[in-house]
């Protein structure tokens, strides 16, 4: 079954046109909003719920941190840690990627663990790109062990590709999921301007399990048809 993941980044989308959408059934669908319209997503919208972050501590003087438990508790199953915008404006490294993964997974959530290499890097060829992708994995996911990885999907996400209406070609990024499969055991989705015109050409490939959809997942019809594509 693949997965199909909004992530609404710092958006508010029409909730009223999203009140119609409808997944399919051989389809996993999850939307991650912005915090303060969890229980409003959750209430109204059918699919699974997602945190586009978290906290690694349970709880304390952290100010405006969430921690797993609080996100289990508001009905959140999954959660997207290490997107290239929060590793580029708020200097998140692999040391905090990694403690948020490892406090996730022990509290029962599922993790989204975004990777991803520069155009610097790509353009210097895709082995290149596999080592930097390895050397992220191996930090990221340090301390994880076989079983605990069951709880985690890769996001196959190119830096370049992102929000830029430029994606990576399917078959790289084929090529990468499996690469990434082989090094993690992971699911592998693909992130990088999917929308509803390319959605088939990265989901016919058995190696990607999913994508990963920013700008198209704001607009509900459009985000509806990604879904069905996944579905066939
Ligand atoms: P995009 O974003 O679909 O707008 O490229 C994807 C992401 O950042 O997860």
């Amino acid at each position: 079954m693949k997965l199909i993941v909004a992530n609404w980044k710092l958006n508010t989308p029409n909730l009223v046109e999203w009140k119609s959408f409808s997944a399919p059934k051989n389809v996993e669908v999850v939307i991650c909003p912005p915090f303060p319209y969890f229980a409003e997503v959750k209430k109204s919208i059918k699919a699974k719920l997602g945190a586009q972050d978290v906290f690694w501590e349970e709880s304390g003087a952290f100010t405006g941190e969430v921690s797993p438990s609080i996100l289990k508790e508001q009905g959140a199953e999954y959660v997207i840690i290490g997107h290239s915008e929060r590793r580029h404006w708020l200097g998140e490294t692999d040391e905090m990627i990694n403690k948020k993964i490892i406090a996730s997974v022990r509290d029962g959530l599922k993790v989204i663990l975004c990777v991803g290499e520069s155009k610097v890097i790509r353009k210097t060829g895709i082995e290149e790109a596999k080592k930097f992708i390895a050397e992220q994995l191996e930090k990221d996911l340090a301390g994880i062990n076989k079983e605990d990885v069951k709880c985690v999907v890769v996001a196959y996400e190119p830096i370049w590709a992102i929000g830029t209406g430029i994606p990576d070609k399917p078959e790289d990024s084929a090529e990468m999921a499996q690469f990434i499969k082989m090094k993690t055991g992971a699911r592998v989705i693909y992130g990088g301007s999917v929308n509803s015109k390319n959605a088939a050409d990265f989901l016919s490939h058995a190696e990607i399990d999913g994508a990963l959809v920013g700008g198209a997942s704001l607009d509900a019809k459009e985000f509806e048809k990604i879904a069905e594509i996944a579905a066939n």
